[in-house]
């Protein structure tokens, strides 16, 4: 079976996703599978053979020539972090081209790429969530009504966008305006939303043996002012697998990310963060192709549930295939 792990991305996270897609290559079955990096990016999109040579993709039907051969592609892993291919695109194309791959369906990836739409739609079934407001660009700043609204410290945030980019803590009202430019920088809609105080949990759901699996819940302490990407990527965050919370917190979280999980009709890898305030979880966002290095959180809860990640990365392929 040949299989195109594609990586990299058109967003700020092309970096994450190109390490996420290399630990993918190299835990993934050599012996099953003939394995095909896929570098997406806004130059190019080109497929690696296993000495980095690179072959330009026919975008017609997601095939590459290599030499005299025409290869297509039995299954596509998704690594990418961001547009296109968190945000639904890359989805929909597959699923024209009748390609399976391992992410969730288009539809449940444009959602819940979008924070406020993947939010408004989960509050009607009583997922707990911050106070919010939204601003898209070129709409008037009004500064005291949103202070009114969310309070302080307060979190600005880019909508579509994910390791943090665009994500200021906002303490003073004079930094407000500044959070909202630099948020600007990633997407032409923010969120703005209240502090919530209470400890941070990671919460990664995953179809596994074609069951619905809630992994062992990982607990987020920043040594930074919040979980940046300082803290996410350069070491300045503790992430405690399980985490230190008890009984009847985990089985609040888990039964909470189950329903949503099942709710939206999720398929794949789902990583979703919740704050516990007084045992219960507040919602604030969901990854539908997380983090998938070494050290990246789903990775490591896998491993704590004793899942291998040549385990993790073929159930996926695997589920993809059914
Ligand atoms: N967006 C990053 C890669 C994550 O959710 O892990
Ligand atoms: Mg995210």
């Amino acid at each position: 079976l040949n299989i195109a792990i594609i990586m990299g991305g058109y967003s700020s996270e092309h970096q994450i996703s190109l390490l996420s897609g290399q630990n993918v290559y190299k835990h993934l079955s050599k012996e099953r599978y003939n394995l095909f990096r896929v570098i997406i990016s806004t130059k190019k999109w080109a497929c690696l053979d296993d000495a980095d040579r690179e072959y330009p993709i026919d975008r017609s039907d997601f095939s590459v020539q290599i030499e005299d051969e025409k290869i297509s592609f039995h299954c596509v892993f998704n690594a990418i972090h961001g547009s296109p291919g968190e945000d639904g695109l890359m989805q929909a194309y597959f699923e024209l081209l009748n390609l399976p791959q391992t992410s969730c369906g288009y539809y449940q990836a444009a959602l819940t790429f979008n924070k406020r739409d993947l939010l408004s739609v989960l509050k009607p079934y009583g997922v707990k969530m911050a106070k919010s407001y939204y601003l898209n660009q070129g709409e008037e700043i009004e500064k005291d009504e949103i202070l009114r609204k969310v309070g302080l410290p307060c979190f600005v945030k880019a909508n579509r966008a994910g390791s943090s980019f665009g994500i200021t803590k906002v303490h003073k009202a004079e930094e407000l305006a500044k959070g909202i430019e630099h948020a600007f920088k990633e997407d032409t809609e923010i969120i703005i939303e209240s502090f919530l105080k209470g400890t941070e949990v990671s919460v990664g759901v995953i179809t596994y043996k074609g069951k619905t699996t809630v992994l062992p819940i990982t607990e987020i302490v920043s040594e930074n002012d919040f979980f940046d990407y300082e803290a996410k990527y350069q070491g300045k965050s503790q992430e405690i697998t399980p985490a230190r919370i008890s009984e009847k917190e985990k089985k609040a979280v888990t039964q909470i990310a189950t329903m949503v999980y099942k709710t939206l009709g999720m398929k794949g890898y789902t990583r979703s963060e919740f704050i516990l305030i007084d045992g219960v979880p507040h919602m604030l966002e969901m990854n539908t192709t997380p983090g998938l290095t070494e050290k990246s959180i789903l990775p490591q809860q896998a491993l704590a549930a004793g899942i291998s990640l040549a385990e993790l990365f073929e159930s996926a392929v695997k589920e993809a295939l059914e």
